[in-house]
């Protein structure tokens, strides 16, 4: 080759170069995410026929089609996903047949509100179901219900230890005492609702105080969280920290970080007051440096068997609808688009081949886990993937609008 063609090759590879560098990924087509959403769920309500209310979707286990039902009760902690996911395919399909069967479902929860308290799920239960079903409807009825069940979670709160007791059952059976797991931050957004829409003006601050006590007891020096902190009922003194559905004690267990991410940001977005913002923007970060490639995390982040351990993907919804939150609330540009791409990320896995259910079954993602160290619900469909999965995605498809 003469030293001209040798120069003009070497400008084309450049030029070809250049143009790939500057060529950006095509934009993520949330509407078709949606889409299918609104597909599986109509598949969904298919399948479900002749309806009984009183029992709701739960999972659906690799290689089965079906759903497991669960019946609706305070001790089903996943009942009002369902309820939630068909108020968020109403929102975006904005079709009456989904709407009558939203609120259908709904109703079937609102006994729970009267009570007594099981355990610590109700805002799970009852924000999911109700909480999307009043945002959409303003049906006076709805927040009666969420007012009801916010003050139940009083009876949960220690004043001495500053937390809500999680777990009543394990008081006795594992010899917990006082027990928060990390789950019980999901609690917050609820008691801030309920004490802003006519509520116990109380539940403002037990909601901080539960928030200041597990920031300042529930996280290791590298702002990783336990599964569950135990607390002395009688002095509040923090003895351990266990976990219940981890790894191990002190590993990182995806689904726990992904709550306290969604957690702290509802506390920043509900006070304004920075210390949550600063503490959120930790533990995302202690998330966000450990992801594979694809960020749909392992199932704990300290299995020894990773690559061949199980994702969650549930822990990836939560997350990618927490991030995006995030990303309208920190003032720093550069990190809001930081967040908002890393959300973005979460989602275009979730939305592709390995994750999507697909005609395999009816629900929207598989590749989740519930309970490892329980041999439950190990590498399936689980409700509150779902959830969080439409979730997530409307809150995407609103910040680009
Ligand atoms: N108990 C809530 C969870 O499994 O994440």
């Amino acid at each position: 080759m003469n030293k001209n063609k040798w120069k003009q090759c070497c400008i084309g590879i450049l030029g070809v170069c250049l143009l790939l560098s500057c060529q950006k990924s095509p934009a993520f087509d949330v509407d078709k995410s949606l889409d299918y959403c609104v597909t599986q769920v109509g598949r969904s309500l298919n399948q479900l026929k002749p309806y009984d209310y009183t029992r709701v979707p739960r999972n659906i286990l690799s290689g089965e089609q079906h759903w497991n039902l669960r019946p609706v009760a305070i001790e089903e902690w996943c009942a009002g996903f369902w309820p939630g996911v068909l108020w968020y395919t109403y929102e975006y399909a904005q079709d009456s047949a989904i709407l009558e069967q939203a609120r259908n479902y709904t109703n079937s929860l609102a006994s729970i509100a009267d009570g007594p308290v099981y355990d610590h799920d109700l805002g799970f239960l009852m924000f999911c179901s109700f909480g999307n079903g009043f945002r959409l409807t303003q049906d006076p009825a709805y927040k009666e219900v969420i007012i009801k069940s916010a003050h139940l979670l009083m009876d949960l709160y220690n004043p001495v230890v500053g937390t809500m007791l999680s777990w009543p059952r394990e008081v006795a059976n594992n010899g917990w005492p006082h027990n928060t797991i990390i789950d019980n931050m999901i609690n917050l957004e609820m008691m801030f609702w309920a004490a802003n829409h006519g509520g116990d003006p109380n539940l403002i601050e037990i909601a901080k105080n539960h928030a200041d006590k597990t920031m300042q007891y529930h996280f290791r020096p590298d702002h990783t969280c336990y599964h569950v902190a135990v607390y002395d009922t009688s002095n509040g003194r923090f003895i351990k920290g266990v976990t219940h559905q981890g790894y191990s004690d002190n590993s990182m267990w995806a689904r726990g970080q992904a709550w306290a991410i969604y957690g702290y940001t509802v506390m920043y977005r509900e006070t304004q007051d920075p210390k949550y913002l600063d503490f959120v923007q930790k533990v995302a970060k202690a998330y966000l440096d450990r992801l594979p490639e694809d960020y749909v995390p392992y199932w704990d982040f300290d299995d020894p068997l990773i690559p061949q351990a199980p994702r969650d993907a549930s822990a990836a919804a939560i997350t990618a609808s927490a991030l995006i939150e995030l990303s309208k609330l920190v003032p720093e540009q550069k990190q809001a688009k930081a967040y908002f791409e890393a959300a973005e990320r979460m989602l275009r896995s979730l939305s592709r081949g390995p994750y999507q259910s697909g005609t395999e079954n009816t629900s929207f993602l598989k590749h989740s886990t519930g309970h490892k160290p329980g041999a439950s619900e190990v590498d399936a469909s689980i409700i509150y993937a779902d959830y969080y999965y439409i979730e997530a995605l409307l809150r995407y498809r609103n910040a680009i609008q």
